[in-house]
């Protein structure tokens, strides 16, 4: 783990914790997410220089209410933000009270007190985002004022001699413009903390982890044609040399061409010795008949555990470790207050091994958001067909054919998503996005071609912009782009007439189909 300045934020189940961890970071500040009811000397332990109470759905007089974690004798600067504010003055002796109405959206600031430290770059009527129903009513003893929002209710609070904050309002959301100013108060100028979170210091703290764990053990790494994987390898490459073996799974779902790519880019351009594994036809009869988004991911997920096992039989060589492309929004979904308790996806590279493979799994992107892991890409000096690539799911274009996996439809689909890649990646505007695919549509509709009826599959087009992947919106694609694509692809791909353009972002929406 990174040993220099840490900030810990203990989560109370909010949607935008996350989010709280990815500004303290873009401040070059390292960060982690706990639960709220992680033990005291856990806490105590991590020794972070300031600690962040998120907000969450509960209110503190709900019978089971998440109360406030051990922080009071750290004799560390705290922050509660909403909920985080609310059981912090709950706790200290004040009165929460239920609001008439859910206050929801922007709000003013206003009465701000001059001499808070945390609000010192806030001006009078600075816009910030509210989403609670409780408030703080009465503070408890020795906390004053900071702000207050037109409606004279609390906005900011403050202890008279510790660093204990609270806000009522969001400040890490993009709708609180002076948010950014706010927090970096809180970090540098009330936590201390210095700047010392940076991919070149990770790089190197990572593969000196990497040596630690391995040893002179062996690592075989699954390569997705991913990001992640890739600087999983990169990275693991640099650690240990050729004690690694990479392992590609050709499962008849990758995109046209990926294969022959992957294999070039790591054979020849990074000088990894990558062995390609011929699944398709396992794949696909593993597939036959699986409609079900989930009983499809989970039907690849243990498939690819059984492919990895005959990999590992084929090459004869005992390995002790599985390297993983795990991320710190799997590990915090999976650990976090609010808990796994609602699945929507599950994400295949996310989960223990078989106990009979006796492998150890090595996860050296568990500390990083997604877009970390790019700028960490470049920093390991790869190259930018690799880091650039666009995120690919575990399951592959299963989740992107709704309905019936057949090998036919698979060909269908990949020869649009070529077309959709080919068209967007000629227009100098790709650099902005995310994503952009095809997926293939259990719809057939009536088209006319020539003098002919036709009856084929419809397929949409998906394009999206995101920082990190968990929020997207659509991207307004130049209407003579989509018009190239649409009428390439019923043109040239016989067996689709008809094509859509996907116009929903996520929440609610995902960018996955499935
Ligand atoms: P969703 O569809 O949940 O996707 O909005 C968010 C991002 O995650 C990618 N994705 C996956 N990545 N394994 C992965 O490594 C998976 O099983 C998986 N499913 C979705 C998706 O492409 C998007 O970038």
């Amino acid at each position: 783990m990174h040993n220099g300045s840490r900030i810990l934020v203990l989560d109370f189940g909010s949607q935008y914790t996350m989010l709280i961890a990815r500004r303290i970071r873009e401040l070059g500040v390292y960060c982690e997410i706990w639960p709220c009811t992680t033990a005291a000397d856990r806490i105590a332990a991590f020794g972070a220089n300031g600690v962040i109470l998120s907000g969450g759905p509960a209110s503190v007089y709900d019978t089971g209410a998440p109360q406030l974690p051990q922080v009071l004798d750290l004799g560390v600067p705290l922050l509660g933000i909403c909920y985080g504010m609310q059981v912090m003055a709950h706790a200290l002796g004040g009165r929460v009270a239920p609001g008439a109405t859910r206050e929801y959206g922007q709000a003013a600031l206003t009465a701000l007190d001059p001499s808070c430290r945390l609000l010192a770059d806030v001006d009078d009527g600075a816009q910030v985002w509210m989403s609670h129903g409780d408030h703080v009513a009465e503070l408890p003893t020795d906390f004053v004022p900071a702000a207050r929002s037109r409606d004279g209710l609390l906005a900011a609070v403050q202890h008279a001699s510790k660093p204990w904050y609270g806000l009522q309002f969001h400040p890490e959301v993009e709708h609180s413009p002076c948010g950014r100013a706010i927090l970096q108060r809180f970090v540098f100028e009330i936590c201390r903390c210095r700047a010392d979170w940076s991919m070149e210091a990770f790089a190197d703290t990572a593969i000196a982890a990497i040596r630690t764990q391995v040893g002179e053990g062996r690592v075989l790494c699954g390569l997705s044609g991913g990001v992640d994987s890739s600087v999983v390898a990169a990275l693991l490459h640099r650690a240990i040399g050729p004690r690694l073996q990479c392992v590609m799974v050709d499962n008849g779902l990758l995109r046209h061409g990926e294969v022959e790519q992957v294999k070039m880019i790591f054979e020849e351009g990074l000088g990894l010795p990558l062995l390609v594994v011929d699944a398709r036809a396992q794949f696909l009869s593993a597939l036959a008949g699986v409609v079900d988004p989930e009983k499809k991911r989970k039907a690849i997920g243990r498939l690819f555990i059984e492919v990895f096992e005959q990999a590992i039989a084929q090459l004869g060589v005992q390995f002790d470790f599985l390297a993983q492309g795990t991320l710190y929004p799997d590990v915090i979904e999976s650990v976090s207050f609010s808990g796994p308790s609602v699945t929507i996806k599950s994400h295949h590279n996310v989960g223990g091994l078989p106990e009979r493979m006796r492998m150890a799994l090595v996860e050296p992107l568990r500390e990083l958001f997604k877009d970390e892991v790019r700028v960490l890409g470049r920093a390991l000096g790869m190259p930018p067909s690799l880091v650039d690539r666009q995120p690919f799911p575990g399951p592959g274009l299963a989740v992107r054919i709704l309905g019936d996996v057949t090998a036919e439809r698979v060909a269908l689909l990949q020869r649009a998503d070529a077309i959709v890649r080919a068209e967007i990646d000629a227009w100098p505007g790709h650099v902005e996005l995310w994503q952009y695919f095809a997926v293939l549509l259990p719809i057939q509709s009536v088209g006319v071609m020539g003098d002919q009826r036709t009856y084929e599959a419809t397929c949409a087009v998906r394009a999206v912009t995101s920082v990190d992947g968990m929020t997207a919106d659509w991207a307004d694609l130049p209407k003579a782009l989509l018009g190239r694509i649409s009428s390439r692809i019923i043109n040239e791909v016989r067996g689709i007439n008809r094509v859509v353009y996907d116009i929903s972002s996520k929440p609610p929406a995902t960018i996955e189909w499935e």
